[in-house]
């Protein structure tokens, strides 16, 4: 790995008190394969969600009512019959604008502005920096301090419409234990749509916002016992955090995958009950 670019004195490892290190990394380890897996990881959700999010097909299985949450809540007259819980709130869209547009950016912001993301994509895309003892290329470093890095600081509000959405997919899951002829049905994608569900309000639970929210700013934890019984659960949560910030990819590209399979007949939902 070759030294960084020498622009003079600056902030970071070029201040003026670090010691002068030609190197950019004396680090002989793969310490480059974390980040490479993470833009690798990233990239591939992201093309897969853009992709599936504008194609408007085969999002809505009628029979069975499975909704894939790329498409929910579907408030448009150009939603296919059924697949509006929640009503037709607009008329009909272009196609250059995805059915669930209502709620994708402040999913998208929530995960951006996520904490555990920001470490991964600061590290894999910005190089800021790279690796644990591996310089970065910028000059200077100016942290979350300054436009456009400073919006960061509105995760706590994603956090709250995260919230929100966590319930309307709990809707569509259960709404989706639906048989054939009416009445309850239960087949292997209402086990999808119910385990993403689980996975997307841990995530959302484990937030570290919602840390904040649930035991921040007491002074005494034991004149608030229930805040400090639920923080500690979501503390508990929140090691995890990583963990499921990577599952809950997984579990929404598996479903939308799965419903997108049912929904365009080329498999069969396999069912227990109608
Ligand atoms: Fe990751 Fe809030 S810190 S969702």
């Amino acid at each position: 790995m070759s030294a960084p670019a020498d622009n003079g004195v600056g902030t970071g490892v070029r201040a003026p008190k670090r010691a002068r290190i030609a190197e950019r990394t004396l680090r002989t380890d793969r310490w480059w394969l974390q980040p490479l897996l993470t833009v690798l990881g990233l990239s591939a959700f992201i093309i897969y969600a853009t992709v599936r999010s504008f194609v408007r097909t085969a999002y809505w299985v009628p029979d069975y009512h499975y909704l894939t949450p790329f498409y929910s809540p579907c408030l448009s007259t150009s939603c296919v019959e059924g697949s509006s819980h929640f009503g037709h709130w607009f008329g009909d869209l272009p196609g250059w604008i995805p059915l669930g547009f209502v709620v994708l950016p402040f999913l998208l912001g929530f995960r951006l502005t996520c904490y555990y993301y920001r470490k991964a994509y600061y590290r894999a895309v910005w190089f800021s920096p790279p690796a644990c003892a591996v310089a970065e290329p910028h000059a200077k470093y100016t942290g979350e301090t300054r436009l456009p890095l400073i919006i960061q600081n509105v995760h706590r509000y994603f956090f709250y419409v995260a919230l929100i959405v966590s319930l309307i997919n709990t809707y569509d899951a259960i709404t989706a234990f639906h048989g054939k002829t009416g009445g309850f049905g239960f087949g292997l994608g209402n086990i999808i749509l119910l385990g993403n569900v689980v996975l997307l309000w841990a995530y959302t639970l484990s937030c570290h916002s919602c840390r904040h929210v649930t035991g921040g700013r007491l002074k005494h934890f034991s004149k608030h016992p229930v805040r400090y019984w639920i923080w500690t659960k979501v503390s508990k949560l929140n090691t995890r955090h990583m963990a499921l910030a990577w599952t809950t990819l997984g579990t929404l590209v598996l479903t939308d995958f799965y419903v997108m399979l049912v929904a365009s007949g080329a498999i069969s939902d396999l069912r227990f009950v109608n």
